[in-house]
Order: C-alpha cells, then sequence, then structure tokens
C-alpha cells in the first residue's frame, strides 16, 4: 500500500500547523510514511466576503454551514489524488472514536477529514457528501479541527513503519483491551516513595506475571467496561475475583480511591 492520505478540508487551516509538526506525525510525515494536506474551505466560495455560513432556514440561534462550498471543496480535494477517499465528517453526532474504529480508519489509503463548525452543518453535506460521522467524545468542541487532529494522530501510530516495534507492541497491549501497568524509572526511591521491589528483581517472568495482574486490577478497578471485553483466561478471572475481593475487604468504609 503506498502512503496513507489524509486531507483536511476547514475553515482554519492555520490551526494545524503546531500540532501536526511535532512528535511521531512530524516524524511520519518527514520519513513519507503520511501524506497530510489542509485545505481552506473558503477557497471554494465565490463572494467578496468568502461566506461559509448563513441562518437557518426555519429560524432559531446560530448559524449553519452553506452546502455549496463543502460539495465543491470535495470535488476538487477528491480530484487531487486518483485513491477514492472515505470521507468523515467530525461532528458529535457521529460514532465515537475508540481503538477499534481507529484500526478501520487506518485500514483506509485515503481520509478526507471535513471539519464542522457553528450550529452545524446542512444535512444535504451529512446525508450525500460523508460516507461516515465521527465524535472524539460526548462533550461538545468549537469545531472539528482538534477532533481532526485526534484522528490524524491515533491512526499515523498505526501505519506500518511509524512507531518502532517497542511502541507497537505497547500499543497491542491497549489493542488488548487492558489499561497499562504502573512503570517506573530511577530513582528507585524518590522522596521516601519506592518502586514496587518486584520491578527491582531482576525475575522477568515473575514482573511480566506482576505487569499483568495490575493491568487487570488496574482495569477492574477503572474501566470495568473494558474488562468485560477483554479475553482472560480462566486462571486470570479467578485472581482477580480474589484480588478485587480482598481489596474490598481492606478498604471498606473508605472512600472510593479508584483514580
Ligand atoms: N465537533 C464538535 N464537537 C465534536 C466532537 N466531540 N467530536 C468531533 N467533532 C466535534
Amino acid at each position: 500500500m503506498s502512503s496513507p492520505r489524509f486531507d483536511i478540508i476547514t475553515i482554519f487551516p492555520g490551526m494545524f500547523a503546531g500540532p501536526l509538526d511535532y512528535s511521531i506525525v512530524r516524524r511520519a510525515r518527514d520519513a513519507g510514511l503520511i501524506e497530510l494536506h489542509v485545505h481552506d474551505l473558503r477557497d471554494w466560495t465565490h463572494d467578496r466576503h468568502r461566506t461559509v455560513d448563513d441562518y437557518p432556514f426555519g429560524g432559531g440561534a446560530g448559524m449553519v454551514m452553506k452546502a455549496p462550498p463543502w460539495f465543491e471543496a470535495l470535488e476538487a480535494v477528491r480530484a487531487m489524488d486518483s485513491r477514492p477517499p472515505h470521507v468523515v465528517l467530525l461532528s458529535p453526532q457521529g460514532r465515537t472514536l475508540e481503538q477499534a474504529l481507529v484500526r478501520e480508519l487506518a485500514a483506509r489509503e485515503r481520509l478526507v477529514l471535513c471539519c464542522g463548525h457553528y450550529e452545524g452543518v446542512d444535512e444535504r453535506v451529512r446525508e450525500r457528501l460523508a460516507d461516515a460521522e465521527l465524535s472524539i467524545g460526548d462533550y461538545v468542541l468549537s469545531g472539528g479541527e482538534t477532533a481532526a487532529m485526534v484522528v490524524v494522530d491515533a491512526v499515523t501510530r498505526l501505519v506500518p513503519g511509524v512507531l518502532g516495534s517497542a511502541a507497537s507492541a505497547a500499543d497491542d497491549s491497549f489493542g488488548g483491551g487492558l489499561l497499562e501497568y504502573p512503570q517506573y524509572t530511577r530513582p528507585a526511591v524518590y522522596r521516601g516513595w519506592s518502586v514496587p521491589e518486584i520491578l527491582l528483581s531482576g525475575h522477568h517472568q515473575r514482573i511480566a506475571g506482576w505487569r499483568r495482574q495490575q493491568q487487570l486490577l488496574r482495569t477492574a478497578l477503572r474501566r470495568p467496561d473494558l474488562l468485560a471485553r477483554a479475553s482472560l483466561s480462566v486462571a486470570e478471572r479467578g485472581w482477580l475475583e480474589a484480588a478485587l475481593r480482598e481489596r474490598a475487604l481492606e478498604t471498606e468504609g473508605e472512600p472510593d480511591d479508584a483514580h
């Protein structure tokens, strides 16, 4: 597969300079592992004020993004590459982003990310132009731009060659559906707080076992929804139930400190 291509259509192209110019996304771009193009929606307006919004039919507060600039932008952007794009509208009404959806998006050769604004986008854009609508969570952002950055970041990490093998393995462990185990580095004692002894023991197998247990416990306490979907061995289920019972006895009457 040739390098996946992202096209972002926005009324604030300047917002993308910065966030996508650092770290892993930057390296992926420099290495030619992804292609990223940002387009100003206003380039497809035809009036002096480069208008992209208008009053809602039927009245009501706020403005609505007009359909014509979106359709013209998509036609032009589509033609910039021979690969047919998967067109995604960012909005709070979309399917919620999680790692499984990130994986689906990473399997596409070309994504066009359309950043919605104002009270919304003319429904015909949603119905006739977008292949999918995507939300990054149940909260309202000022626009789809920050959400598009999140999508580019999360998808880029899954493009082959972008992460080193160590980091890919770590990513797989979230792919396995559990939260990460606690990590420590030097010094071994800081302000009187010691690193768990087992990590200094040199017993790689026992360390691996402890880490897995920590993942199970942490996920059970913080994200029982993830645990329900994770695949655990019978032994692990047994250990976890016992650990949770023990913990419940220890912390009886104490406020919940899972976080
Ligand atoms: N635009 C506004 N809020 C959003 C959200 N939560 N996800 C994606 N796009 C948005």
